[in-house]
């Protein structure tokens, strides 16, 4: 006979998975799951503050600006100082780097000996925070070469390709705080319940629909996205697409997080502001690439896998093209298509101008 508790539902947390997916690897000592339960505790202090945003004295620039040259707004430092502080004891981390960081940091207590290498953009759509719409945390774990033989460079620990990457994920301060990763076994989503500070497993092994119905793209640049891009959105528009939905919140982990769970395509491609893409490869592109690819999806930068890129510095950038195999291969076919041709013609734009300066009389 079962006993009530037997049968009850066992609400599964982040921690039992991530323990249980340590059980599958023979020579998994732990460490790693020690390492991963600080960035959940760095998520939950992260999601506390957003959520009482407006009543701390936590909205607004900061007054500085990080390498990259954008503003650092009061949340990305506090969001950078949690995941530092909740990292920096665990004991076996060698390096971190983040986007706020202007270089990657050797870990004062375990740098020598640490195995890990842990990537982070603590806070991910900050133009978003101050009107209260969904912003995120996303997350790179490596292995670090202990061996020595770099000199124990800890930027060339971080200079890994995405294929590399030993677990990756990110959490979502939306609605509900919603966090998912994966070590690759699959992508597992879990909720944050506030009430007992727990992440409750949501979905396990997510797949993304092959093809979705929604278009993700800041489309204010359109003029500037090379021709291969423009063709493929102005097909998205006809009725033989479907049509498609646009959808574009400006927080790539939130567009990210509905494109997983939905299906459909986000494009970052190059402008003519940021020619080599506004995404940055080592703390954005990389770990939303793997999990995509993890959940059946595809992640490129409109000519080759985003995983097999090998970073040159901290920072780069790259074009994201992420979504559903179908509608990721039928962008492909555009950009195969079209090559590096680049838009506007000059008579093109001519037009538009001449366009602009009638309608303005
Ligand atoms: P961050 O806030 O970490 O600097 O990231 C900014 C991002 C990303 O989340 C989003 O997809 C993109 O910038 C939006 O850029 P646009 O405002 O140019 O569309
Ligand atoms: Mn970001
Ligand atoms: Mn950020």
């Amino acid at each position: 006979m079962t006993t009530e508790l037997e049968s009850s539902p066992h609400p599964i947390t982040i921690q039992e998975h991530i323990l249980n997916q340590q059980r599958t690897h023979a020579t998994a000592t732990g460490g790693f799951s020690w390492l991963l339960s600080g960035i959940t505790q760095a998520a939950k202090i992260i999601s506390a503050s957003v959520r009482r945003a407006g009543i701390l004295d936590v909205l607004g620039d900061a007054g500085d600006s990080n390498v990259s040259g954008e503003q650092q707004q009061k949340l990305d430092i506090l969001a950078n100082k949690s995941l530092e502080m909740c990292l920096g004891f665990r004991g076996n981390i060698g390096v971190i780097a983040s986007e706020e960081l202007n270089e990657p940091k050797v870990v004062p207590k375990s740098g020598a000996s640490g195995k890990y290498v842990v990537i982070f953009d603590p806070l991910d759509g900050s133009s978003n925070i101050d009107v209260n719409v969904s912003v995120g945390t996303i997350f790179a774990i490596y292995e670090r070469d202990t061996t020595g033989f770099n000199g124990f460079d800890a930027v060339a620990d971080v200079l890994q390709p995405g294929i590399k990457q030993l677990a990756a994920g990110y959490i979502v301060y939306g609605s509900s705080t919603v966090m998912t990763y994966t070590t690759g076994n699959g992508v597992h989503m879990f909720t944050l319940d506030p009430s007992v500070g727990s992440f409750v497993l949501a979905f396990e092994n997510i797949k993304m629909p092959e093809t979705g119905k929604y278009y993700s793209v800041n489309e204010a640049n359109y003029n500037s996205f090379p021709k291969g891009y423009q063709e493929y959105l102005k097909w998205c528009k006809t009725e033989e697409a479907g049509p498609y939905s646009a959808r574009y919140i400006g927080s790539l982990v939130a567009d990210f997080h509905r494109t997983l769970l939905r299906g459909g395509i986000f494009l970052y491609p190059p402008t003519a502001k940021a020619p080599g893409g506004k995404l940055r490869l080592t703390y954005e592109a990389n770990p939303i690439a793997w999990l995509a690819e993890q959940a059946g999806g595809e992640a490129n930068d409109g000519k080759m896998r985003i995983l097999e890129k090998v970073p040159q510095s901290v920072h780069d950038r790259t074009p994201l093209v992420v979504g559903g195999k179908k509608d990721v291969a039928r962008l492909m076919k555009y950009m195969e298509m079209y090559g590096d041709e680049d838009v506007p013609q000059a008579s093109t734009k001519a037009a538009t101008k001449a366009t602009a300066k009638a309608v303005a009389k």
